[in-house]
């Protein structure tokens, strides 16, 4: 980490240099040594104009989000920075390249001139942690860009192109090749002689216009909110109040919940790569992957490595299936192609990196095989057996079982040390999610290469142990467990999902089974009578799929969908579920919304904790990376655990408590990790930086 400068021509060219995107972080001292650096080219006499750029293909990402939890003073240093920048009486040209997001656009946007390479990606993600640009971004932008098109990149989160951002008048050029070279070029045009502030701009003359037409509804409304009033802040008082009055704001958000779940989840994301104890164990290379089985699940997760730049075979023995299976990724792709997400070259490079194959014989030269077969023990024990037949010694063998045993899988082969379980959801194109299972034989090397594998693929790989569910299902049994009981008390399902989707879940449980299939879980049902006879289910499920309703598929489920897609509620799933009520004498009472949130959401953190005492996961985190990236947990409750913490882990067990002496209170017996954590005064927080620890 540090700060390079190099004098040459009367240009001071000024590095950030801090890997891997160059936050701008104050504790470690970077911000001071870059105020320093630009300190001493201003005064210097041999220095008539600075450059800034970032080392590394990267301008900057932003403030570094970590220095200012609980020391918000900090930000002050930023801020500090950005004025000194603006104030100088010598020209500052950003010369940007890869990310300048968040403080780094704050950073280039106090400079006087702006020049951005054509790989640059700028923009202020603030928003998605819950936050609102706090360095300036807010009263700098409308005025350098105009306010609706400020209002758009600060209220969206994502990036734009710098094509984009020349035509919003954001940067000053679009160069090729090397950004210091050409932004050294550029300094010694006439267009850049003269100092030209942003702060000295008037309000944008769209101001009222954008403001009278921008929406706050989406997420993180108070940080819309907040955006939208220090943009209106920009008519009502000076540029220094309107500093003073975003520096406010933003550390109001900065205490709420909501931003504290969201960065809670942006670390998560990043923790869980960290494999406790293998922070020194490479992970394997891998570039071919044979994925065994056409299906759904085959094909998307094919789709999934190819756009990520690997090669695949596909193996499927049926002809038709193969076709099928084919036609799937190819119209996946063109999809892309239609959307303007990938061009036709990229298309076609996915095609080349694509071969299909009858056999796993014919798919041998693998440096990973995933088998995405039928889940039954069976046939996964074909497929694995011929796997180790044909594999090379160094191939990685991942299984996608969703609920099978890891163990007997692995049992199946002579290397049970290279098995691993990669669980995709579907469609698995899609989902970011991909649960790494570690077998009990599973070396650390195919553990850390299936993590490396995950982030190569662009998914959020978290590792579980070998359970019955794994960490998403086996919490996702108890959730479903306590919603079922709750429609045989006296919900309905159009209430059990607004009251769930009303806490933020992307998808209340009726509408999920209903999309996923009433079948898979009546499947589980069938399992669990015979071997968990004495933590009984709802019947109401089953009722449903006796009626051959199998949900979006079959046109109904939980609800009836004459459309194939927008769910009706149906009266004769009101009627089945009355009728299972006064089959088992129960006098259907109406249950408050909060009741049905607590029961539901109460049942996954119990299960959350004994899964963290079992060892399952390594960190509560990981439970809530899990369901926040696989389970649309409401992204601003951060996950279960997270979540556990806000409502106090002494109030869980007493609810828990209450829960015990109703129906089915054999379910609330709380895991002794709650216990221990309440008698302890800790919290699930207290146990991800342990785990933190470990994991470095
Ligand atoms: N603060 C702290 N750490 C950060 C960071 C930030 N703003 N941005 C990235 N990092 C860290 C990551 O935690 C990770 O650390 P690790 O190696 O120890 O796990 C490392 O940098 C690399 O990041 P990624 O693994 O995420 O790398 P990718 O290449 O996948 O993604 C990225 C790069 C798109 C820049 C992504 O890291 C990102 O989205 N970063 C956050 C950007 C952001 O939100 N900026 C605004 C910050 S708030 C701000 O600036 C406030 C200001 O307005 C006052």
């Amino acid at each position: 980490m540090d700060v390079q400068n190099s004098l040459a021509d009367g240009i001071l060219h000024i590095e950030l240099t801090n890997p891997p995107v160059n936050i701008l972080s104050v504790a470690k001292h970077f911000v001071s040594r870059l105020v320093e650096a630009i300190g001493e080219g201003l005064t210097s006499s041999h220095v008539e104009t600075l450059i800034l750029s970032g080392a590394g293909g990267n301008f900057c990402a932003g403030a570094d989000i970590k220095d200012f939890e609980g020391n918000l003073e900090r930000l002050d240093q930023i801020r500090n920075l950005m004025n000194m920048v603006e104030s100088a009486d010598k020209p500052i040209i950003a010369a940007i390249d890869g990310f300048c997001l968040g403080g780094g656009l704050e950073l280039a946007l106090a400079a006087h001139y702006r020049v951005a390479t054509q790989a640059s990606q700028i923009g202020f993600p603030e928003i998605s942690l819950g936050l609102l640009p706090g360095a300036g971004g807010t009263q700098r932008a409308p005025r350098v860009m105009g306010a609706r098109q400020a209002l758009a990149l600060m209220l969206s989160g994502k990036p734009i192109s710098p094509d984009e951002a020349l035509d919003a008048g954001l940067i000053d050029h679009v160069v090729e090749g090397d950004i210091v070279s050409q932004a050294r070029k550029l300094a010694k045009s006439s267009k850049f002689r003269d100092v030209r502030r942003s702060c000295d701009l008037p309000p944008p003359a769209d101001l009222e216009n954008a403001l009278s037409t921008t929406s706050t509804d989406g997420t993180s409304t108070l940080a819309r909110h907040h955006i939208v009033d220090c943009v209106r802040h920009i008519a009502q008082s000076s540029f220094q109040d309107g500093l003073r009055h975003e520096a406010e704001l933003f550390a109001e958000l900065m205490q709420t919940t909501g931003s504290r779940a969201l960065r809670h989840g942006f670390f998560g994301r990043r923790i869980v790569n960290q494999i406790p104890g293998l922070a020194e164990t490479k992970p394997q290379h891998i570039s071919t992957v044979s994925v065994i089985g056409g299906g759904l699940m085959g094909t998307g997760i094919a789709i999934a490595i190819l756009n990520a730049g690997l090669e695949v075979n596909l193996v499927e023995p049926r002809v038709d299936g193969r076709e099928q299976a084919e036609s799937t990724i190819r119209k996946a792709i063109m999809r892309d192609v239609d959307k303007g997400r990938i061009d036709a070259a990229g298309a076609d490079a996915r095609f080349a990196r694509l071969t299909m194959a009858e056999t796993i014989a014919e798919a041998a030269q693998a440096d990973l095989f995933i088998e995405a077969v039928f889940e039954d023990l069976e046939v996964k024990e074909r497929v694995f057996r011929e796997i180790d037949r044909h594999a090379p010694a160094h191939a990685i063998l991942g299984s996608n079982t969703s609920t099978l045993d890891l163990n007997t899988i692995a049992s199946f082969t002579q290397r049970p040390e290279r098995v691993v379980g990669l669980h995709f959801f579907s469609p698995a194109n899609i989902m970011r999610l991909l649960e790494i299972v570690r077998g009990d034989q599973t070396s650390p090397e195919v553990l850390q290469s299936a993590m490396s594998f995950a982030k190569a693929i662009r998914k959020t790989g978290v590792v579980a142990g070998v359970c019955d569910g794994f960490i998403g299902n086996r919490i996702f049994e108890e959730y479903l467990r306590q919603a079922w009981f709750l429609l045989e008390e006296g919900a309905f399902p159009d209430q059990l999902d607004s009251a769930l989707e009303n806490f933020g879940f992307a998808m209340g449980p009726c509408r999920v089974m209903d999309l996923a299939g009433q079948n898979i879980g009546w499947k589980i049902r069938k399992r669990r009578a015979l071997e968990q006879p004495d933590r009984p289910y709802s019947k109401v499920p089953d009722l449903i799929c006796e009626q051959g309703r199998f949900g979006q598929k079959t046109g109904k489920g939980m609800y009836l969908y004459p459309d194939g897609r927008t769910p009706e509620v149906d009266p004769e799933v009101t009627q089945t579920i009355i009728a299972e009520s006064e089959r088992l004498g129960i006098a259907r009472r109406a249950i408050p919304d909060c009741e049905i949130v607590e029961r539901c959401v109460l049942a996954m953190i119990n299960e959350g904790a004994k899964i963290l005492e079992e060892g399952i996961a390594y960190r509560p985190v990981d439970i809530d990376v899990v369901y926040l990236d696989g389970y649309g947990f409401p992204a601003e409750r951060g996950g279960p655990m997270f979540h556990a913490d806000t409502i106090g882990i002494g109030q869980i067990i007493s609810s828990m408590n209450r829960y015990q002496e109703g129906r089915h209170g054999w379910a609330w017996g709380p895991a002794n990790l709650l216990e221990e954590l309440a008698a302890a005064g800790r919290t699930f927080a207290d146990l991800n930086l342990e785990g933190e620890k470990a994991g470095e």
